[in-house]
């Protein structure tokens, strides 16, 4: 069953290449989602991407308690083509037209493969974007943001585990050290903690040596030895096979759509490893985008609201234990109040 409102599939027109836009859900208020811009073997698994993330991104507002809806857009660049800087104008701007064909129901922002630079090229054609450079009057770069809510997230479950918030003296591994899990890693090492990090692109390992931390393959540090596991790539890392190698105590991270299989946060729960489900540990830079540009609230105030993951962390742990849940349930069923509670007719109980 599909249980999206709107997904509309376009050959753009310029690139020639599929535009995805998916919009899940606008109960809340207009949908938002960042822009993937990525390599699949086929249109449809983008497409497929495109309603996982959308739907994430739903809930990834209620529990954030931000009034404003879940979508995503995703570009499905067929395998090994490059896109020169012409090409990459003409893919964006056939992102905008599909945006403006929502006619505000749904604004962009950057993801996986794209950056505020992208989204200023969005912007000569829609007004429904978010995260532009600070000049063209956006917020600028989500990723540091995204980086501090996962740190705020991390915190919370260290106060868990250990009694404290402090990361100091901590192990953990940081799966991908693209824009936010470079950024995390740097936030990491400056607190004391002890790194293992990994990436698919070798030339990664000069972050790794600045940071002092040791370097894994992709496939090897999933089962490292660390207080925490910190999946900071593209999705469903989880599947049943490596939760059963896990070592950690803890899965926490920016990564969108972790699990391979929903089932995947029951087998965590069972070997007693605490996931806290992606789309809290990533909201940071979706909340400070909307809260600035949207709610045009100061910079402080922003920032606050993504400190503020740390609570909302907290209260999600909180709840799974008196319930005997998971975090991801004690999550699913906050979004679940939170969006009837905008559709229930007025004096309904
Ligand atoms: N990539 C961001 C996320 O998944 C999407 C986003 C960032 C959207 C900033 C709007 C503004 O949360």
């Amino acid at each position: 069953m599909l249980d999206h409102e709107k997904v509309a599939i376009h050959t753009g027109r310029r690139s020639r290449l599929p535009v995805i836009v998916a919009v899940h859900s606008t109960a809340l208020g207009p949908a938002a989602g960042g822009l993937r811009l990525w390599h699949y073997p086929d249109w449809r698994d983008g497409l497929t991407d495109a309603l996982r993330l959308s739907a994430a991104m739903t809930s990834k507002f209620a529990v954030a308690g931000l009034p404003s809806g879940g979508g995503k857009a995703v570009v499905a660049l067929p395998e090994g083509l490059e896109l020169d800087a012409e090409r990459r104008r003409d893919v964006l701007h056939d992102v905008a037209d599909a945006i403006a064909s929502f006619g505000g129901a749904y604004a962009t922002g950057p993801d996986v493969g794209t950056g505020p630079d992208d989204m200023a090229v969005i912007g000569e054609i829609t007004s429904h974007v978010f995260c532009r450079p600070a000049h063209l009057g956006g917020s600028g770069d989500s990723s540091p943001h995204t980086a501090q809510g996962t740190l705020a997230a991390l915190r919370a479950v260290s106060r868990r585990l250990y009694g404290t918030a402090s990361l100091a003296g901590r192990s953990l591994a940081v799966v991908g050290l693209g824009r936010v899990g470079a950024g995390l890693a740097r936030l990491l090492a400056a607190e004391g903690a002890a790194l293992t990090v990994t990436d698919v692109d070798p030339d990664k390992r000069s972050t790794a040596d600045e940071l002092d931390a040791v370097w894994r393959s992709p496939d090897e540090i999933l089962a490292a030895n660390v207080d925490i596991l910190v999946p900071a790539a593209l999705g469903s890392v989880l599947t049943r096979q490596i939760v059963a190698e896990l070592r950690c105590r803890a899965v926490v991270g920016p990564a969108n759509n972790q699990l391979a299989t929903l089932d995947v946060a029951d087998l965590l729960h069972h070997r007693d490893i605490i996931w806290v489900p992606d789309h809290v540990a990533s909201s940071g830079g979706v909340i400070n985008a909307i809260s600035t540009e949207l709610h045009h609230v100061s910079a402080d105030e922003a920032h606050a609201r993504v400190r503020a993951i740390e609570d909302t962390v907290d209260d999600l742990l909180d709840t799974a234990q008196r319930c005997g849940q998971t975090p991801a349930q004690a999550a699913s069923e906050l979004a679940m109040r939170r969006l009837r509670a905008v559709s229930a007719p007025v004096g309904t109980p």
